[in-house]
């Protein structure tokens, strides 16, 4: 009989669980594209309504399909005031990620067409849940700042109306254009953690709302979106820039992970980090705050010389949702608000062209065992 390391490929690592056309990604080059465009040739021009657009049709929208589903998406940003309720009811201990997936749920039981998994159903439950999700999340950032939540606009971009619901101030261009890049660079990212499981609900036929409140546990985790808290929570740590290196060398010596750092795909560099690492230096000359850029470059360097492990997505975007004004414990929220169109288009295609998704496990246990005879 072959031995476990024969058989068993320990994280799914390398497999091919499903074919896909939504996002490319070759971790040697790095390369990752959406639908066929490079991520270098988007991330700073497209709106991120632009490319949930074509992840959902695999086309970039004409004028006038952008602007029908433009305001589609700002026509359902309300939230029914039941789910802000249960939001203010959660007691403050509370994972707001935790949060954010009772009030998916929530919102799944109050569609009557919940278990309609038709193309034309499960667009507009997409739709929905795309511009809610940002509602959701200003909501929990507003009660945990002790403020009263605000009302969308439907006038304003989606990213222009996420930070006014989070400030209660009309962003300039610069910052529409950062909240931007940032939701489109978390939008899509093939068959990480979350996305296939939402793809295994979607393989049993449960519904939509099961798939993404799946989702949202799965990259609740430190390993997965998770990490991006830690980034800042590591930076607030460490607070002076001169810290950096021995800080870094005594996690390295307690044998820990550094959140923001490595990748299972990516070995030459993250696609995106480079996009989020010009952003938060842009974001630190513009508010002359370098601390947290200089602490994030000097353990970066540092990491690099130590063990020759990548930055990824998570380590420059901490900084740049801290500028940004998000509070510290909603940052895997917001990758979440924005995975959310990635999640959906990987559940369209689920559901085209589904087969239940049921892997085997080496059986290592014991076999053939007899009852004792005092349980008989
Ligand atoms: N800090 C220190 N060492 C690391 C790190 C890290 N962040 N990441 C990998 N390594 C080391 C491992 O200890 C291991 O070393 P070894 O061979 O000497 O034992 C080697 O690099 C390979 O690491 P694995 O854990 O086998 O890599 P895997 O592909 O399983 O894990 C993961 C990838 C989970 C992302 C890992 O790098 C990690 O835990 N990073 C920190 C958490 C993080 O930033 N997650 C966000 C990922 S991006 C996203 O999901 C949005």
């Amino acid at each position: 009989m072959s031995s476990a390391s024969e058989q068993v490929i320990s994280g799914l690592e390398g497999v091919l669980a499903c074919e896909s056309s939504v996002a490319f990604i070759d971790g040697n080059i790095p390369e990752l594209s959406y639908r066929g465009y490079n991520i270098h040739d988007i991330a700073e021009t497209l709106t991120y309504e632009q490319v949930v657009y074509l992840l959902w049709y695999d086309e970039l929208p004409s004028p006038e399909q952008l602007h029908t589903f433009r305001n589609d998406l700002a026509a359902r940003r309300g939230i029914p005031s039941v789910v802000i309720d249960l939001l203010r009811l959660m007691p403050a201990s509370a994972h707001p990620m935790a949060g954010l997936r009772t009030a998916v749920s929530l919102l799944g039981t109050l569609d009557p067409q919940a278990d309609d998994n038709s193309p034309a159903d499960l667009h507009r439950k997409a739709a929905d849940l795309t511009a809610k999700i940002p509602t959701i999340v200003a909501v929990q950032a507003r009660l945990q700042m002790g403020q009263a939540p605000i009302e969308p606009d439907a006038s304003l971009s989606l990213a222009g109306n996420y930070h006014y619901m989070l400030t209660g101030k009309r962003p300039d261009t610069t910052i529409t254009r950062t909240i931007d890049t940032s939701l489109l660079l978390y939008a899509e990212h093939e068959t990480n953690a979350s996305t296939f499981t939402c793809r295994a609900v979607v393989g049993t036929e449960s519904d939509y709302y099961s798939a993404v409140v799946a989702g949202i546990g799965a990259i609740k985790g430190p390993l997965h979106g998770g990490a991006i808290d830690e980034v800042m929570r590591m930076f607030l740590e460490i607070d002076q820039p001169e810290r950096a290196g021995a800080y870094l060398d005594q996690a390295l010596a307690a044998k820990r992970k550094i959140s923001g750092f490595g990748h299972r795909v990516y070995r030459a560099g993250d696609a995106r980090a480079p996009h989020l690492r010009a952003m938060a230096e842009r974001l630190a000359e513009a508010t002359g705050d370098r601390k947290w850029f200089t602490i994030a470059t000097t353990v970066e360097q540092h990491m690099r010389q130590a063990k020759g492990i990548i930055a990824n997505v998570d380590y420059y975007a901490a900084p740049v949702l801290y500028h940004l004004g998000f509070p510290l414990a909603l940052f895997t929220n917001f990758v979440a608000s924005a995975r959310i169109s990635g999640w959906s288009a990987h559940i369209f295609e689920q559901y085209a062209n589904n087969r239940l998704i049921r892997p085997r496990a080496l059986y290592t246990g014991h076999r053939g065992r007899q009852l004792p005879a005092d349980y008989q």
